[in-house]
């Protein structure tokens, strides 16, 4: 069975869209999502697009600021300042991957706290890991929604998740294994110096790959009933208008075959990052106003 994620994305973007209009009708302001992207690296572009399209349609109010290849450390950091000490922005997200001569550490570091929306600030982090309320960063928060909108048992189950991106692996890791409602699962994350992979992701009753490897997993590495979810989305060369087609770290042509539920891609775990951001966004404008 497909878990889509467009159609619960669609579904908690009017149930968002109703708490923005509640939040006007009493004479607050809506909230403010700034998104810095640094050059022109065309997937990014997409994601950001795709993030300010999503803040228009619950009633945000967005803000892309676009900045050179060229930018230095210094000049990001200034920007980052100024949006941190600017009282009618809720939330600021920095596209990465970053141009090499920034560092992503100083500039996840410099974003305060209060709007980490993306989660990525190592007090996010820490307070994820403690099992604190926080911003949780986007795409694992996606996806403990969707397997809860398919009332997908997590408790006493066993997960597996591929990759420890500081992104979406190791949170994802944290959060199958904390104490709540999407979690209590017993967890093995698993990297590139695993050794037999298969023998892990076989036992897996929840299985989440975010490797950024095409087709990574096959069939033969799942088992029969199992939830998939699949993090990936890679542009493959293809003979077509775009250019290229996306794919997933999952074949996701044999793995149906086997998976109980799986997610698409495109249209599974993608919608559902946005969505994490979307409530990420109103939580920190919840923070300051109480409306
Ligand atoms: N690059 C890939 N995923 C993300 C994300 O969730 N947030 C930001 N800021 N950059 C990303």
């Amino acid at each position: 069975m497909l878990l889509k994620g467009k159609e619960v994305a669609n579904q908690i973007k009017e149930e968002i869209a109703k708490e923005v209009q509640s939040i006007v009708s009493k004479g607050v302001r809506p909230p403010h999502l700034v998104a810095v992207l640094v050059g022109e690296d065309g997937a990014s572009k997409t994601y950001v697009k795709n993030k300010e399209l999503a803040c228009e349609k619950v009633g945000f109010s967005s803000t892309l600021v676009r900045l050179p290849d060229t930018t230095s450390e210094e000049e990001l950091l200034a920007k980052i300042e100024e949006i941190n000490n600017d009282d009618e922005i809720d939330g600021l997200i920095v596209q990465l991957p970053l141009p090499k001569h920034i560092s992503e550490h100083n500039i996840t570091q410099a974003i305060n706290p209060a709007k980490d929306v993306d989660g990525f600030h190592d007090v996010s982090v820490g307070r994820l890991s403690k099992g604190q309320d926080t911003f949780i960063s986007a795409t694992p928060y996606g996806i403990t929604q969707l397997l809860d909108r398919y009332n997908i048992e997590t408790k006493g189950k066993h997960c597996v998740v591929v990759g420890r991106s500081n992104i979406v692996g190791r949170p994802m890791s944290i959060l199958m294994s904390g104490s709540n409602k999407t979690g209590n699962a017993t967890v093995t994350i698993c990297h590139r110096h695993t050794v037999d992979l298969k023998k892990y992701t076989v036992m897996a009753d929840i299985l989440i790959v975010a490797v950024g490897i095409p087709e990574f997993i096959t069939a033969d590495m799942v088992k029969e009933g199992a939830t998939v979810i699949d993090v990936g989305i890679t542009r493959v060369d293809a003979d077509n208008k775009k250019g290229y087609v996306l794919k997933g770290d999952v074949n996701f042509d044999q793995v149906e075959e086997v998976a109980g539920y799986i997610t698409p891609v495109p249209g599974g775990v993608g919608p559902m990052t946005i969505i994490g951001l979307m409530q990420n966004t109103l939580k920190s404008h919840q923070a300051k106003f109480n409306v």
